[in-house]
């Protein structure tokens, strides 16, 4: 019936079947279920953000531009309620819904609250319930804010202004510079929407590992120090390698997203000449630091590469398709009982019996 037709019959349920690039044909519609999935999570509503989240996933998917509701037929993964949304876009442009949670007090509230570095949908919901409404209410009303929040409101206007390739790039090198001196041979790698091919993203994600086990340890502290001693960071905060084989590997559920790395979550001082923060020759930037051990680095590097949506759907298809647990240290094998070891992010999608799919097309 139409030119989609014969590709949406190849589309494959889990998005890590599915190859996404990051340019796509139907970011309208994209945006507006993007829009109603992250409303839905904003009102904690979990399972109808992942419907939306899934449904917009799809159509990322898609080899070319829906142009009517028919041409959807079937297709895996898109509810009632999404179709409805993509219907009305078609039609009208818009979606009446997703205009009216745009303007509404409360998602523009909370959007403009979790934007805050260290501020999540709790924390936002419950001073939205407060009556807090503008980032001039938190300090007026002597709202208690973390150390980390503080931060995160004093820096807001540049940690809400995105990262260039190329200022992650000088990120990256900084780093490397910094690890060279304690531990030559070590490397960093640059993981995130970066590695995904965005030209622009809203941190810099950088994995250090040393090719020989056990030589990464204590390496992280003494690189943030002197960074830090360099008047080159801002903020941050660290957190010790928690990860232990014997404690048998984790069911996939809540803590599927946060692993036991050590890592820190920090703010660079940029230099910058030209552009946003010009006049003051300098940008706050959100870094994140790991540090994996060899043999889990190319865990690591899967599992920080993304998008999110990717990963979650990777660990649902190890889980339900496989019976096996996947997280950024490990794959566990819960029929053979047994660890898959991988050297290459290849591997593992071979020990999950799926066809490689590259950063680039990750974009899920
Ligand atoms: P932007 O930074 O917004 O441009 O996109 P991004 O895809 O890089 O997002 P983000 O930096 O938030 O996360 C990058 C990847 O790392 C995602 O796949 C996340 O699932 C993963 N990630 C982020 N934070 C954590 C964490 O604390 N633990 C683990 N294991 N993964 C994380
Ligand atoms: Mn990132
Ligand atoms: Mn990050």
């Amino acid at each position: 019936v139409t030119a989609l037709a014969p590709l949406r019959q190849q589309m494959a349920p889990y998005a890590c079947q599915r190859r996404t690039p990051l340019l796509h044909s139907n970011q309208l519609l994209t945006e507006a279920l993007e829009t109603l999935a992250e409303e839905a999570g904003f009102s904690g509503s979990e399972g109808r953000s992942l419907a939306f989240t899934r449904a917009a996933s799809v159509l990322k998917a898609l080899p070319g531009r829906l142009s009517t509701p028919e041409e959807l037929g079937p297709l895996p993964g898109i509810g009632e309620h999404s179709r409805r949304v993509i219907q009305d876009v078609l039609e009208d442009g818009v979606s009446v819904e997703v205009e009216r949670v745009k303007l509404s007090e409360r998602y523009r509230t909370m959007k403009l609250f979790t934007k805050i570095f260290g501020v999540g949908v709790r924390t936002a919901s419950r001073w939205y319930q407060e009556g807090l409404r503008t980032l001039v209410d938190l300090q007026e009303r002597n709202t208690k804010l973390t150390r980390q929040q503080q931060a995160g409101l004093r820096h807001y206007e540049d940690l809400n202004t995105p990262v260039e390739r190329g200022e992650a790039e000088s990120i990256g090198q900084m780093v490397q510079e910094a690890v060279q001196r304690f531990l030559p041979g070590a490397s960093v790698t640059l993981a995130g929407g970066f590695r995904r091919g965005k030209p622009r993203g809203h941190d810099v994600d950088l994995l250090l590992m040393h090719p020989e086990a056990g030589r990464e340890v204590g390496l992280l502290s003494r690189v943030v120090s002197w960074l830090d001693s360099q008047g080159l960071i801002l903020y941050q905060h660290s957190q010790e390698n928690s990860f232990t084989l014997h404690e048998g590997p984790e069911a996939p559920g809540s803590r599927d997203v946060l692993d036991r790395f050590e890592k820190c979550f920090s703010i660079f001082r940029l230099e910058v000449r030209g552009s946003p923060g010009a006049a003051r020759g300098w940008k706050a930037v959100r870094v994140d630091l790991v540090v994996a051990p060899v043999s889990q680095f190319p865990f690591a590097l899967l599992g920080w590469t993304g998008s999110r949506h990717f990963e979650r759907e990777l660990r649902r298809f190890a889980g339900h398709e496989r019976k096996m647990v996947l997280n950024s240290h490990t794959l566990y094998d819960t029929r053979r009982n047994l660890f898959l070891p991988a050297a290459s992010e290849e591997e593992i999608f071979q020990h999950l019996g799926l066809e490689y799919v590259p950063p680039a097309q990750r974009n899920a």
